[in-house]
């Protein structure tokens, strides 16, 4: 449970990229800005600021959430994953990261942190979706560049490699 420190600050305690985590910060303070100015993670991407686009996508409990509109206090307790997490410790890309490079599924890179997560999100809960799925899924993220069709197809060459991991 969150509580107020003696500065009238909240100290938040959560899970960050698989460390324990636990933050002072004031009760407006949204997950974007902790990330990205107080923590000096960049990869959370913030686009329109109000919960449209989908760029600043991170995962809670496994299922994407916009982190320009979340506030910090709501992680309390939470499993939070964000791109600076999906690689290996040891450096190695994730098969939804490497299936994006093998598709080049982006162009400018605004959505891509967002789409990563969302892609390993929806693997996670549908290891096998069919298109239909992957769009109604990855629709929470406006891509500006690349059309969706390398993306969707990212998705679905990750969701191969993937399964082709699990049999080996
Ligand atoms: S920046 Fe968060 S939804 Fe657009
Ligand atoms: S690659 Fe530019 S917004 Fe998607």
């Amino acid at each position: 449970m969150s509580l107020v420190s003696q500065d009238g600050n909240l100290k938040v305690s959560f899970t960050l990229n698989g460390r324990a985590t636990t933050v002072q910060t004031t009760s407006t303070r949204v997950v974007s800005d902790l990330l990205r100015d107080d923590m000096n993670m960049k990869g959370t991407r913030v686009s329109c600021g109000r919960t449209v686009c989908g760029a600043c996508s991170v995962l809670v409990d496994g299922f994407p959430r916009a982190a320009c509109s979340t506030f910090t206090f709501e992680l309390e307790g939470r499993d939070v994953q964000t791109i600076e997490g999906v690689e290996g410790s040891d450096g190695s890309l994730d098969p939804v990261q490497t299936a994006f490079a093998r598709k080049s599924a982006f162009q400018c890179g605004f959505c891509t942190s967002g789409m990563i997560l969302l892609a390993k999100s929806l693997l996670a809960a549908h290891p096998d979706p069919d298109r239909e799925t992957i769009i109604a899924w990855i629709s929470s993220n406006i891509c500006r560049c690349t059309g969706y069709e390398l993306i969707i197809e990212a998705v679905q060459d990750a969701a191969k490699a993937i399964k082709a991991e699990a049999g080996a």
